[in-house]
């Protein structure tokens, strides 16, 4: 059996020790013969390497390991680059989340005026990477996880348009984990699902089981009254935050009640909610710098330390086994249906066939071929036209260096009321990010 080559980028991340461990569980269906980690942070990866390192020669020392931040080291002989970057870390994610809230305006990760900001910075570092691989490994393929993932599709559409790179998110693998534990089945795999939007801004509009059975009544049940909250969850989603953004689902879901939402759908649809239920000075941010952030450097010095990995705390990421399934749809022609973000292309009948939407896919070596979603009603479709203009707006301003793209963009934002607001976050944002972010004019 062939046994492939892989380069995490971002080797630092803390997600990268879940992932080692979830490849190590899947080596009889994805063998590997070489794993690289690649960051531009020497001092962080080193850390999360050599704790690596050693859980690999623990239990697979056939595979040859590297952790480099040379690129040519790192990207040559790769068949999948597997990309979670963070520009800027956590020291800029915290500025996103709390600049906006200032103005009283949403602060997250990926969504409003702190997803731009966080966009903005990772266009060219997420460029750079399918550049080094499209240098030193031509046939490999990116599968690429960074976000804020509606904006760098947009911008991988626009700038690489002919590049192998396929952008995914976990958010609906965690929510159908829990879908299936509402009703009752092992695995979400034993679900077949329709879903139609843009990244972290989509909904579910059919969920059979494999006999084709209606799931839906069953689960709409549940979120009625628990939005997505269950007794055992997903593994990755765990913090109390977590848990409030799982119950506002329930909200979220009134709205249109002939689908099910997807749970970032609440920073749209609710912001000033969200705003008065925000800590201004301790945001999301801080929980992961003082939680996971903590937890997974403290862990891999512990093993760096007993040069053992023995009873450590490190578990698989078990919802990062899409990825897997992702890498083995490319390597094995497996024809999996599976979510991805796309040009939309004609899929939805009645949407931007330029925009890049997150659709089920069927995939196999020659990529994803989208499947057809039909016409969208009026409420998605109004929603979905105004977010995938923010999205678009902001690449705009990204290559053309310009000011009032994104100033339009940031107005555009149904999270921001004003073009006033708009413009006083902007110009904050552009003091925070003069390291990362293009000139503008
Ligand atoms: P993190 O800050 O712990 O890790 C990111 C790493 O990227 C850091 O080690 C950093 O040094 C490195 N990095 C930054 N810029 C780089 C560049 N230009 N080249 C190479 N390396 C660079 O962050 P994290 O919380 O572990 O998350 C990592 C990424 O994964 C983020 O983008 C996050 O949003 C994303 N993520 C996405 C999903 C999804 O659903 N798509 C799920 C989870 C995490
Ligand atoms: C979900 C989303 C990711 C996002 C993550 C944030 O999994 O799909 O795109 O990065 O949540 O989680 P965090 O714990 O860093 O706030
Ligand atoms: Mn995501």
């Amino acid at each position: 059996m062939e046994k492939f080559s892989i380069v995490i980028s971002g080797g630092g991340s803390t997600f990268t020790p879940g992932i080692v461990l979830m490849l190590l569980d899947n080596l009889d269906k994805f063998p590997i013969r070489k794993l690289k980690f690649y960051d531009n942070d020497k001092e962080r990866q080193d850390t999360i390497a050599q704790a690596c390192e050693i859980i690999l020669n623990e239990q697979a020392p056939e595979i040859e390991f590297l952790a480099t931040v040379d690129p040519k080291e790192a990207f040559t002989d790769v068949d999948f680059v597997m990309a979670h970057i963070r520009v800027g870390k956590y020291a800029m994610r915290e500025l996103d989340e709390k600049i906006p809230l200032k103005h009283n305006v949403v602060g997250q990760e990926t969504c409003g005026p702190g997803g731009i900001a966080y966009g903005m910075r990772s266009i060219g570092g997420i460029l750079e990477i399918i550049d080094y691989m499209e240098e030193y490994s031509p046939n490999a393929w990116m599968l690429n996880y960074s976000n804020p993932a509606a904006i760098v599709a947009e911008a991988t559409r626009r700038l690489r348009p002919n590049s192998k790179v396929l952008n995914i998110c976990d958010m609906p693998v965690g929510i159908e984990t829990r879908m299936a534990e509402i009703v009752g089945l092992e695995s979400r795999k034993e679900m077949n699902v329709r879903y139609y939007g843009l990244n972290h801004f989509g909904w579910w509009s059919s969920i059979t089981d494999q006999e084709g059975n209606d799931l839906m009544p069953k689960i709409k049940e549940h979120v009625q009254e628990y939005g997505y909250v269950t007794d055992i969850g997903d593994d990755q989603h765990v913090d109390k935050s977590w848990n409030d953004t799982f119950l506002k689902a329930r909200d979220v879901y009134e709205l249109d009640p002939t689908t099910l939402p997807n749970t970032y759908l609440k920073y749209y649809l609710f912001p000033d909610y969200v705003v008065n239920h925000s800590d201004k000075e301790h945001t999301r941010a801080n929980e992961v710098m003082e939680g996971r952030e903590k937890v997974v450097f403290g862990e891999a010095k512990k093993i760096i330390e007993k040069q053992s990995a023995k009873n450590c705390k490190f578990h698989i990421d078990e919802h990062a086994s899409y990825i897997v399934d992702l890498a083995r749809a490319i390597a094995y022609n497996t024809q999996e249906r599976m979510l991805l973000i796309v040009e939309n292309n004609g899929a939805i009948e009645n949407f931007d066939s330029t925009g890049m939407v997150e659709i089920p896919c069927i995939v196999g070596s020659n990529g994803p071929e989208p499947i057809s979603i039909g016409k969208i009603p009026q409420f998605q479709k109004g929603l979905m036209e105004q977010q995938v203009s923010v999205e678009k707006l902001v690449v705009e301003a990204w290559i053309e260096g310009s000011y009032q793209k994104l100033w339009q963009a940031i107005t555009l934002s149904k999270t921001v009321p004003s073009a006033k607001v708009a413009k006083d976050i902007l110009d904050e944002l552009i003091e925070a990010n003069q390291k990362f972010w293009p000139k503008l004019g």
